[in-house]
């Protein structure tokens, strides 16, 4: 198992990826293929989004590929905090295929990701998950996540937030 960065080489398995996920809105968003008139433009507009403007702020996105060459997950590393990354979105956000989950390629995918915070001298480690996720929180758990206070967004939203001491 291995993270590697979105290049054409994975256009085929990334868009399988997103078939099987379905209408539901793409996490992380920046694996969203939507609004790409071909895989070269999105990896473009990946690039662009990764090297931070003013909506985004440098991040890196990766794939867990298995030995077999096939997507199971997607990560992405946000280098900074904002208010909205402190409160809600944390440093790392993750996903796995829908019919590859409950196998712990989450739990791998964290554990890889916060070796990329290491490189990248992020030591304290903010992940967040909705309260209703029990999933993500155990996934945070299983890397020595330490809770910290919630946050509950205007609408409502509860989100967990956890410290990792990386
Ligand atoms: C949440 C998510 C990342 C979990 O991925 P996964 O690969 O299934 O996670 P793991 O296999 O590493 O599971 C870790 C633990 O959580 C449990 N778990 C996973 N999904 C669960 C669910 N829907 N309900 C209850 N427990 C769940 C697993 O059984 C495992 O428990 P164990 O350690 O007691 O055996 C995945 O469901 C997903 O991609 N969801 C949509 C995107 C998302 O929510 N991302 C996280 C944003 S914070």
């Amino acid at each position: 198992m291995r993270l590697v960065r979105p290049s054409l080489e994975w256009e085929v398995e990334h868009k399988g990826y997103v078939k099987e996920w379905g209408p539901s809105r793409m996490v992380p968003s920046s694996f969203d293929l939507s609004g790409h008139v071909t895989y070269q433009a999105y990896l473009q507009a990946l690039a662009l989004r990764e090297a931070g403007n003013e909506k985004w702020l440098p991040s890196t996105s990766y794939f867990l590929i298995t030995n077999n060459d096939r997507i199971v997950g997607m990560v992405d590393i946000r280098h900074k905090l904002n208010d909205f990354l402190r409160n809600v979105g944390g440093h790392i956000g993750y996903s796995t295929r829908p019919s590859e989950r409950k196998k712990g390629y989450a739990t791998l995918i964290l554990s890889e990701a916060l070796k990329k915070c290491t490189e990248l001298n992020i030591n304290q480690v903010l992940v967040t998950c909705d309260e209703d996720n029990i999933g993500s929180a155990k996934v945070i758990l299983h890397n020595s996540g330490v809770e910290d206070e919630s946050y509950t967004d205007s609408d409502g939203t509860v989100k967990r937030r956890f410290w990792i001491n990386n």
